[in-house]
């Protein structure tokens, strides 16, 4: 099996039944914040296009980038479609005028010709992506097997580990999302969370790769690059311990330390052959890793100088002023509040978007999303749970164009700074990226489905139930304990074991005693 590397969560895959594109992203993303690392927009996007099979794993705007698969994907190709409760993908690819689907059931092996097998697990929690993240599992016919997992995080890899070994294993394991940078904290801080979350990522890789046990792991899917400069700062090239994007050589680093060393990085057009006999080789397209990675700084600040005109032209698009954006937030949302019955008890306060001038700290406007009252309206100084503050022209644009998911547009592009009384807050997020009634009634339905969990286990002197509250995953994997608190290590919420109480989040609780008392 061949695998070429096409950056971030991108490659593609040649087969005894021909080559898979995987998640072609090339263009910037979230109001222009994100570029992949490094710069892939010089591979031949036409030749990669004309891929007998497509698989967008998701909608994130660094996985379903719509001008590339407009412009150079070939319609013809036939897409591998992950099991998602709602037709959204399904929908935006038929409107960019792919045709030919093959509609998989998740967890369920679908049969290509020339002997190659496929399988899609498609996750499905209101959290997970844009509602629905997935990873594919591949066959070859000489029965070499890959499992692209990308930045989904499946709770129970014995679905993809039941039909042998995995020979290539390629997943995430640099940040994608805005804690802490956004958030108005001290600097030391901001740091020291930033710091456990560089760590976390690389911990619940590592507890992957080892559930995995592939012969050969390949990070892939980040970290992107900022390359306007009012966001650089948030590339990993300044020391900071804090930064949450490492790149691939810090974190093949971390690996050496951690004693493995069974990885291969992939840059933009890289070639990796990896056999079913625990071979592997790989190519790329400069001399020494190393010293190309030392030269990163380099490397971004003349991408940033090729980007600047692009970033002008986008941030030109984003101002609506004759949105009125008070109505128009009435308009639409305050229907979608009154449906959101978990959403709205769980948020279980105000919300305030502070609005500003371009370029500027002005707040021009303040509005309160109440989610007691399920109204929005004017501030009039009331004391908010949470707080964003960010340009009015952004909410315009997400408003012009009727997004339906503010966290796939507005929180990634982290064109925003936040504060928030207390805990992290799910439902907050999860409000905002169900805004629509599709996606508030499936997101409502979901919540009120939940269950405990009703199987133990028991872990270093606490019995407590055996799946997290958060979103399930296997407490006797993922949990770790310290001094009474335990953490699981999928997402890193932590949970006081005495008291049963989540200290991330409110609500989900746990079950849980001391082991003699249980
Ligand atoms: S599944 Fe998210 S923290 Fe456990």
């Amino acid at each position: 099996m061949r695998i070429t590397g096409t950056g971030h969560a991108s490659m593609y895959i040649e087969t005894a039944a021909g080559s898979i594109l995987c998640d072609p992203w090339v263009n910037p993303a979230y109001f222009a914040s994100w570029f992949p690392f490094p710069d892939n927009s010089q591979l031949d996007w036409d030749a990669l296009g004309r891929a007998d099979y497509l698989y967008v794993s998701h909608l994130h705007r660094d996985h379903f980038d719509e001008q590339n698969l407009r412009e150079r994907i070939s319609k013809d190709t036939t897409v591998l479609l992950p099991e998602y409760p709602t037709s959204e993908l399904e929908s935006e690819l038929r409107a960019l005028g792919f045709h030919k689907f093959i509609k998989t059931v998740s967890e369920e092996v679908v049969e290509l010709p020339g002997g190659v097998r496929v399988m899609i697990q498609a996750l499905t929690s209101p959290t997970d992506g844009p509602i629905g993240d997935s990873s594919l599992w591949v066959e070859d016919a000489d029965g070499t097997r890959l499992l692209n997992q990308n930045d989904a995080r499946p709770t129970d890899m014995s679905v993809f580990l039941k039909h042998g070994k995995i020979h290539a294993h390629l997943l995430q394991f640099s940040g994608a999302i805005w804690f802490p940078m956004v958030y108005e904290l001290p600097d030391n801080a901001k740091r020291a969370f930033g710091k456990q979350k560089r760590e976390r990522g690389f911990d619940r890789s590592l507890r992957y790769i080892d559930d995995v046990a592939a012969d050969w792991v390949f990070p892939i899917a980040g970290p992107p690059c900022f390359l306007d400069d009012e966001l650089y700062r948030f590339n990993d090239v300044f020391g900071d311990e804090g930064n949450i994007f490492p790149d691939q050589l810090a974190y093949t680093d971390w690996l050496a330390e951690q004693g493995r060393t069974n990885n291969i990085v992939l840059l933009p057009g890289s070639v990796a052959e990896v056999g079913g006999d625990g071979s592997a080789s790989a190519t790329h397209p400069v001399g020494d890793l190393r010293e190309w990675f030392a030269d990163k700084k380099e490397h971004l600040d003349a991408f940033r100088d090729r980007q600047k005109g692009r970033i002008a032209a986008e941030k030109a698009t984003w101002a609506h002023p004759e949105i009125d954006v008070l109505a128009t937030l009435r308009e639409r949302f305050e229907p979608i509040m009154a449906q959101a019955e978990h959403i709205a008890t769980g948020v279980g306060g105000p919300v305030r978007f502070d609005l500003t001038a371009p370029d500027s700290e002005e707040v021009v406007e303040s509005i309160i999303f109440d989610f007691l009252e399920r109204r929005i309206y004017p501030d009039r100084g009331d004391k908010v749970r949470y707080r964003f503050r960010t340009e009015r022209r952004l909410i315009e644009h997400l408003l012009h164009v009727r997004e339906v998911d503010w966290v796939n547009s507005l929180f990634l592009s982290c064109r925003f700074t936040a504060a928030r009384i207390g805990q992290y807050n799910e439902y907050v997020y999860a409000f905002f990226k169900c805004l629509s009634e599709e996606r508030i009634q499936y997101a409502e339905g979901w919540y009120a489905e939940q269950r405990p969990d009703d199987e133990d286990i028991t872990m270093q002197g606490w019995t407590m139930q055996r799946r997290c509250p958060h979103l399930k995953a296997d407490l006797s994997v993922f949990g770790k304990i310290e001094d009474g608190v335990l953490t699981c290590q999928m997402h890193g919420w932590k949970w006081n074991l005495g008291s049963g109480k989540c200290m991330t989040s409110v609500g989900h609780d746990i079950r849980s005693a001391r082991a003699e008392d249980a």
